[in-house]
């Protein structure tokens, strides 16, 4: 397959681009696009041979479903079963980052839910993704759009790096705002409870449901979130984490990379020292690539505090480390 790649406007985009791309949706061809979080790779929600091609595109899993991209929250409710909780949710915190899992209705695909009851929603907060969304008249299945493991596309140019020959259409607006993924949360229970953390901090969701969040981590909910799994994030070379003491065991800083928000005390081979946690966000997947592709033999990773955006990227750089890699 020839990929093509366009540059759309991120605030103007042009209505016959975005008709093409629509069209080859509906055709069930895919076309990655961007969100404010990361780039997607899309497919038509309802066609469940589209949604399979995601899969043999990214390499991915068949256990692990897909996000249902939605043009507005009252699409949910031909998808899934929406309670009060939920539309509470969506009024607030979307368009967004914040996914939320609900029970599907049989109209969802098994190849999107990977045969599970329940079906994930979410609305993008990018003007392009809305508007590819609403043009093609469906919901858009799209996971990130990487190879399967590999650190999470904040450009075009990551999505052509792994998905060259295997998409049809990429539509390039630039670097996203967030650069981590949506916060995912199942609203299956009685309480609500935290999949991934995302670019919507637990902090604010705890204040809005005014009760904490159960952790996602116990035994039920990774199976019910098979993605959680999975080795993810990670670039070709060892990544390690720097928790501000001796440098880890493998790091050899002439011949290693630095990502982090201080500058350390050692001469390592590249730095990439970000002044917020919301840069450290922003920047983290593209620094992993460009270290990779600059040839380092390693990378150490600061370990951020766990506020707002601190959460996801402790869990990302937690899961890109050797740490995640042991008994893989
Ligand atoms: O920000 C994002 O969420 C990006 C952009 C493109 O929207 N998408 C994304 O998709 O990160 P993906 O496929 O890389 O991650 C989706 C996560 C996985 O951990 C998956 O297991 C979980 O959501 N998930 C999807 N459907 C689920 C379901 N029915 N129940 C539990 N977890 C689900
Ligand atoms: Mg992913």
């Amino acid at each position: 397959m020839k990929t093509e790649r366009v540059v759309v406007d991120r605030w103007n985009p042009d209505p016959s681009l975005i008709a093409r791309a629509a069209s080859l949706l509906r055709e069930g061809r895919l076309v990655a696009f961007p969100t404010e979080t990361v780039y997607g790779l899309g497919a038509n929600g309802l066609n469940p041979g589209a949604a399979k091609k995601i899969f043999l595109a990214k390499g991915r899993p068949p256990d692990n479903p897909l996000i249902l991209h939605l043009r507005e929250p009252g699409e949910a409710r031909s998808l899934a079963r929406v309670d009060e909780r939920a539309a509470a949710l969506m009024e607030a915190f979307w368009p967004g980052p914040l996914t939320l899992v609900l029970p599907a209705l049989p109209i969802v695909p098994g190849e999107v839910t990977a045969g599970l009851e329940t079906v994930a929603l979410r609305m993008p907060d990018h003007p392009v993704a809305l508007a590819l969304i609403e043009a093609a008249g469906c919901p858009v299945a799209a996971p990130s759009a990487n190879r399967s493991g590999r650190p999470s596309p904040t450009d075009a140019n990551a999505v052509m790096d792994d998905l060259d020959g295997h998409v049809d259409l990429v539509l390039d607006a630039g670097s996203v705002e967030i650069g981590v993924e949506s916060t995912v949360l199942d609203l299956t229970g009685e309480k609500a409870a935290l999949l991934r953390p995302g670019g919507a901090s637990v902090e604010r969701l705890e204040a809005f449901l005014g009760e904490a969040l159960r952790q996602g981590t116990d035994e039920n909910s990774v199976r019910r979130s098979p993605g959680t799994r999975y080795r993810h994030y990670a670039p070709r070379v060892p990544v390690c984490v720097w928790r501000g003491e001796r440098l880890p065991d493998g790091v050899d800083p002439p011949k290693a990379g630095f990502i982090g928000l201080d500058v350390p005390n050692a001469d390592f081979a590249r730095a990439v020292v970000f002044d917020s946690p919301e840069n450290f966000a922003r920047g983290i997947f593209a620094a992993f690539r460009r270290m990779e592709a600059e040839g380092v033999l390693s990378i150490a990773v600061q370990w951020p505090d766990g506020h707002g955006i601190g959460l996801a990227l402790q869990d990302r750089i937690r899961r890109a480390s050797e740490e995640q890699k042991i008994g893989r």
